[in-house]
């Protein structure tokens, strides 16, 4: 079967990018639309082939913009609509897909629908807008997510003279998905977005659009119900277009939001991802292997999105107690690092700035079964800074040259919209692209031959993958296959030098070609095929037909 152009998803390898902290085209120390365009080359030449825009809406900018007071324009910080449609042309013009957020869930409580439900009388149908409750022990069974901040999922409202209901922070009041005018403006949202031509949504915060008396309030049937119309509208009037399901849940609850392929077409993996930290930290396959196992097949047409780090905190929700204690003892030493149930801090720092970790976890990235999504500024192992609130110490402008301002503005020092990281180690005036591009043997250039070698092999995207015994639990190895393409995936997750004696023997008799330099190695003659790793080592291979 012919792959189809429909499912490009499959094949992308994903950049996200917070457009304020990239590139100041205007000198006033925001980074903005016309800033990323001109860096278009820059991401062209990394290889990647869809850029994730974190939210560019008009915000009071409490929640870095997840707090949204109008969905259909451009925060006046990062440009303009004519701006944003500037840059998607030159993104197509270069190959490159966009997805942008939609962060239906909750809106500003600056956002003009909340103005008039609050000053609405009640049984109004503005009012109904929001979920309003006279007392304020509704749905006590639902948790509060930012716990750090948040005592309770209620807010009271002097205007409205009632509680509204909010699951992040509570200047976030949740849009009352049961009232039908609400799903009447999401699509006009949804139809705003595509019409301007972006390629996919980032469907934000998707477990918990209904609430229902007696349940945990997230994946409710509700939910998927709606999802599947938003489905047929997309299908409808926007083929080709993608929907991706940010569910931060186990994976069984992850993949309905795939439904039978009628839902969204991708769903970040979130169990994964700690998992992959705490392989590295045991130095053994098993976190991971126990998670795919627990991770069932999804329809054709679907795609998981891996990935290592993002604009949050290192979430922690899914993984037990006794993990989470020693994912924070191991990687959260400074309590500073800890962050609601996760740890903000970046994947470099996370890893010991320990060049071998970091190319073994991304190498492992690249190789598992779904589409690789990178967070701006990990490709040359930037730092983070745990002094800012929030989460903005993994949010500070990318660090480009050694010039003034890391090269990311013309502003004053003082100016910019979060500080440099000035700490000696990831220090701007040498962690930066310029320096890195310059250094064959550099983070950056190995990220380009890592990304361009995925690319080359669609069985990364689109294959199956078969467990292969490595003959240690301190190794992962498995064969991913598609269309006739074969490839060899085996990581030595130890701090040692260690043999590994792998089953090929559904494979006997192939010859593996390592990717990175296409040297041939010797056929797997007799099923059992030796290869030493060294410490933290990793190789991919081609598994050719004998000749
Ligand atoms: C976003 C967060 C945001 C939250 C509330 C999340 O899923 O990724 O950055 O704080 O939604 O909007």
């Amino acid at each position: 079967m012919k792959d189809s152009p429909a499912d490009w998803y499959k094949d992308a390898v994903i950049y996200e990018v917070r457009v304020r902290s990239f590139c100041d085209s205007s000198a006033n120390g925001f980074g903005d639309l016309r800033g990323l365009t001109s860096k278009l080359d820059y991401l062209k030449d990394l290889g990647v082939t869809a850029l994730w825009l974190l939210p560019i809406c008009p915000s009071p900018m409490r929640d870095d913009g997840y707090d949204i007071s109008d969905y259909k324009d451009v925060h006046a910080e990062v440009g303009t609509l004519e701006e944003f449609e500037a840059f998607l042309t030159a993104a197509h013009e270069r190959g490159m897909r966009v997805i942008t957020e939609l962060v239906l869930n909750h809106t500003s409580d600056r956002h003009p629908w909340f103005h008039r439900a609050r000053s609405a009388p009640q049984g109004h149908p503005d009012r109904d807008w929001y979920v309003w409750s006279e007392r304020p022990d509704r749905y006590p069974a639902a948790r509060v997510i930012f716990n750090d901040f948040e005592e309770s999922n209620w807010a009271w409202d002097d205007e409205a003279k009632a509680w509204y209901w909010h699951r992040f922070y509570s200047h976030q009041p949740d849009l009352n998905f049961d009232h039908p005018p609400v799903r009447a403006a999401v699509l006009d949202v949804v139809d705003h977005w595509f019409a301007l031509g972006v390629d996919g949504l980032r469907l934000d915060a998707i477990p918990y659009l209904f609430e229902r008396e007696g349940t945990s309030c997230e994946n409710l049937p509700e939910t998927h119900a709606y999802l599947k119309e938003l489905r047929a509208h997309i299908d409808a009037h926007w083929p080709g277009r993608m929907l991706l399901a940010e569910a931060n849940q186990w994976p069984v609850e992850a993949a309905r939001y795939f439904g039978t392929g009628d839902e969204c077409h991708m769903a970040f993996h979130f169990p994964l991802m700690p998992r992959l930290f705490m392989a590295m930290r045991r130095e053994e396959g098993r976190p991971v292997t126990e998670i795919l196992a627990h991770t069932p097949d999804i329809p054709a047409s679907c795609q998981w999105a891996l990935f290592l780090r993002n604009h949050d905190e290192l979430t922690l929700e899914m993984v037990t107690d006794e993990d989470r204690d020693y994912l924070w003892r191991e990687y959260a030493k400074d309590p500073q690092a800890r962050h609601n149930l996760g740890i903000r801090r970046r994947l470099a720092p996370l890893l010991n700035n320990d060049r071998r970790r970091m190319e073994l976890i991304s190498a492992l990235l690249f190789s598992l079964p779904g589409t690789p999504v990178l967070y701006y500024g990990d490709e040359i192992g930037m730092g983070e800074d745990l002094r800012l609130g929030d989460r903005n110490g993994v949010r500070t402008p990318m660090q480009w040259s050694p010039a003034a301002n890391a090269g990311f503005s013309n502003a004053e020092p003082a100016r910019l919209v979060l500080p440099l990281i000035e700490d000696p180690e990831y220090h701007w005036r040498t962690v930066n692209v310029e320096n890195q591009a310059k250094n064959e043997s550099s983070l950056l250039n190995w990220t380009k031959r890592l990304i361009a070698l995925r690319r080359r092999h669609p069985c990364f995207g689109r294959g199956s993958m078969a467990l292969v015994d490595a003959g240690t639990d301190h190794a992962l190895a498995f064969v991913r296959e598609h269309a006739g393409d074969r490839v060899l995936c085996a990581f030595n997750l130890s701090r040692f030098t260690r043999p590994l004696s792998l089953d090929l023997s559904p494979w006997r008799g192939a010859v593996p070609v390592e990717l990175f330099g296409g040297v041939r190695f010797p056929a797997a003659a007799d099923g059992r095929w030796s290869l030493t790793l060294g410490p933290r080592g990793f190789c991919w291979f081609a598994l050719e037909a004998p000749r």
